[in-house]
């Protein structure tokens, strides 16, 4: 770890992780700790907790867990030292200059300036006069230059050269431009622009750095769109077209658009809280990032089947994160931006207004499958209906869709609930039958959440773990241990690494806690360790400690083929019991 560790301290000392946690999530106290619903992962009954004397999150459900610096660095999806920096300006604190190795940082903060200075370059080239043509393409698409400006919009020049050579005019390397996927590689290994002859909008991280772009043609030409790929500054599955902006709104809605073009239209027309995903599928995190700043949600993709399919897709990940679901059809037109143009702002709030519910939109969109004049066709609706809502929770929702489905139908709302009712039941069957799967599969439990940290002896990893426990829940024992352990009897590398952390906090006089060891270990890591040191305290800790230690040197003496040690051979002949703790 590269930060000054006496700084961490400080951090550590003046921040309030119940503070920090409830400024993402609502926590409630119950005992000692606080609750809430998990912002990692989504659920409906709260098993994310937070302990103020621990300074410790941790979450039963999913199992991520840390200090105050992981929780952001989660939250926020920053690297380590950028969470530090983060959780420190809040508390008024400026982190060290040259007490940290901020190598990472400093590459970061270079590729976010070369994005920042490509969308200057792009956006200087947009007006000039001699692309007056490109000025047009926006203008014909209805964008105000008001709107061009607040959008960032540019132009890529029609070269395979110009955006390298002003990059790296400035003094970027094409090392970095090609890490930022601004420029490409051929076969024969020369670099080119990425983009060339394409309109070019730039993509914003939530504070407002330009993090990717996406590159349309002014033609038919294909591929319509390029995006920037993956890099270390831009996650397609976590951001969000306009996020920057759409969190500001005072809107108590957010709008789900498909295309850029929409989202842009929607927000020139006042609709200043739209939003899309970049290029893929609506994504879990995505949805989560949206629940942060706001319950409500409206999806307005395009009208088409493609755009109707991902709108159902849509709404199950979105109520996954908690969200009211709302769904807009846009009539008589391809997408929110060809419908405001033709029909004004004020038709589109009707839109909004007249847009279903979630279990509205999926009945009618079952509804129009079938001819319900027909008696086969009621037959079918009635069970593809009984389906769907058997998946809603509460009852008397469920209720209310049903006498609505029955009415489409035109059969009695009793025969509907009867079938509804069996579909729930089937539900709850093959439910149960998934939690018994869940325990049989028990065994995996005792391995890491996380595969790379995978035991390879758990047994004895399960003994090495309990010592970590009690140490963490009594620090003095760490002397208790001396002579009798040491860190190299643990076989699983990482339990080891936390051991050898722990003796040296113990030895510089320092109190082993969970958050004394971030920054030294990946969140990966440290939720590991939290869910080992939140178990529950063994009651008699020096015998827990003994026991743990015997069955570790077991199984030593079980992986080694190597007898020739008198006390280890003697140990076979006694089939280890020798070290058998309570049983001899
Ligand atoms: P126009 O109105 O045609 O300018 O585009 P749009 O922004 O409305 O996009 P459209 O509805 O056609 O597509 C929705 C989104 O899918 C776009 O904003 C892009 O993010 C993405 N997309 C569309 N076409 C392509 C493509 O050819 N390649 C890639 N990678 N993404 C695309
Ligand atoms: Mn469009």
């Amino acid at each position: 770890m590269a930060i000054d560790p006496s700084f961490l301290d400080e951090l550590n000392a003046r921040s309030d992780i119940v503070d920090v946690v409830s400024r993402y999530v609502s926590l409630k106290k119950s005992g000692s700790n606080y609750f809430g619903l998990c912002p990692f992962h989504n659920e409906k009954s709260p098993s994310f907790s937070v302990s103020q004397d621990k300074q410790i999150f941790h979450c039963f459900g999913c199992g991520v867990g840390g200090g105050v610096l992981s929780f952001i660095m989660r939250a926020e999806g920053l690297e380590f030292y950028d969470a530090v920096s983060f959780l420190a300006k809040q508390y008024g604190m400026t982190v060290p200059e040259n007490n940290y190795d901020n190598k990472t940082s400093k590459k970061r903060e270079r590729l976010l300036e070369l994005m920042k200075d490509t969308a200057r370059f792009y956006y200087s080239e947009l007006w000039k006069p001699e692309n007056i043509k490109v000025q047009q393409y926006f203008v014909k698409r209805g964008l105000t230059r008001k709107t061009m400006n607040r959008f960032g919009l540019g132009f890529a020049p029609d070269s395979f050269f110009a955006t390298m050579d002003a990059m790296t005019s400035k003094g970027y390397t094409k090392d970095e431009l090609l890490t930022c996927g601004l420029i490409s590689k051929s076969e024969k290994g020369n670099l080119f622009d990425k983009f060339r002859n394409r309109v070019m909008f730039p993509i914003f991280d939530l504070r407002g750095n330009v993090i990717a772009f996406g590159g349309r043609v002014m033609d038919d030409s294909k591929p319509k769109y390029l995006n920037s790929p993956e890099t270390s500054i831009f996650h397609k599955s976590r951001n969000l077209f306009a996020i920057e902006k759409a969190r500001k709104t005072s809107k108590d809605y957010f709008i789900l658009a498909e295309g850029y073009m929409d989202v842009i239209a929607l927000h020139q027309a006042g609709f200043d809280s739209a939003v899309a995903s970049l290029g893929t599928a609506l994504t879990e995190e995505q949805a989560r990032l949206i629940a942060r700043y706001t319950k409500n949600i409206i999806i307005s993709y395009d009208a088409d089947n493609a755009g109707q399919a991902a709108s159902q897709r849509a709404i199950d990940i979105l109520k996954k994160s908690g969200l009211n679901v709302r769904v807009l059809r846009i009539p008589n037109a391809k997408d929110p931006d060809q419908f405001i143009k033709e029909k004004g702002a004020d038709a589109f709030r009707r839109l909004i207004e007249q847009s279903a519910d979630d279990i509205a939109y999926k009945l009618n969109n079952i509804a129009s499958k079938f001819d319900l004049e027909e008696d086969q066709d009621r037959i079918s609706f009635l069970k593809e209906a009984s389906y769907m809502l058997s998946f809603i929770d509460s009852d008397i929702e469920r209720e209310i869709y049903t006498s609505r489905a029955a009415n489409m139908a035109k059969i009695s709302t009793q025969s509907m609930m009867i079938e509804v009712k069996k579909a729930v039941e089937k539900r709850k069957q093959a439910l149960q039958k998934q939690k018994k799967r869940e325990v049989r599969s028990a065994v995996d439990k005792a391995q890491p959440k996380d595969k790379t940290l995978k035991y390879e002896n758990v047994n004895s990893a399960r003994s090495e773990e309990e010592i970590l426990l009690v140490i963490f829940g009594d620090n003095s024992l760490i002397g208790y241990l001396n002579g009798k352990i040491s860190s190299e009897d643990f076989t699983s590398p990482i339990l080891k690494a936390f051991f050898v952390h722990a003796l040296e906090l113990y030895k510089n006089g320092k109190n082993i806690t969970i958050p004394a060891f971030e920054g030294y270990f990946d969140p990966e890591a440290l939720s590991l360790l939290t869910n080992i040191t939140s178990r529950p305290m063994p009651s008699m800790r020096e015998k827990a400690l003994d026991d743990s230690i015997n069955n570790i040197k077991c199984r030593q003496m079980k992986n080694t083929d190597n007898y020739n040690d008198p006390l280890l051979a003697y140990a076979k002949a006694r089939k280890e019991n020798i070290f058998g703790g309570n049983r001899i």
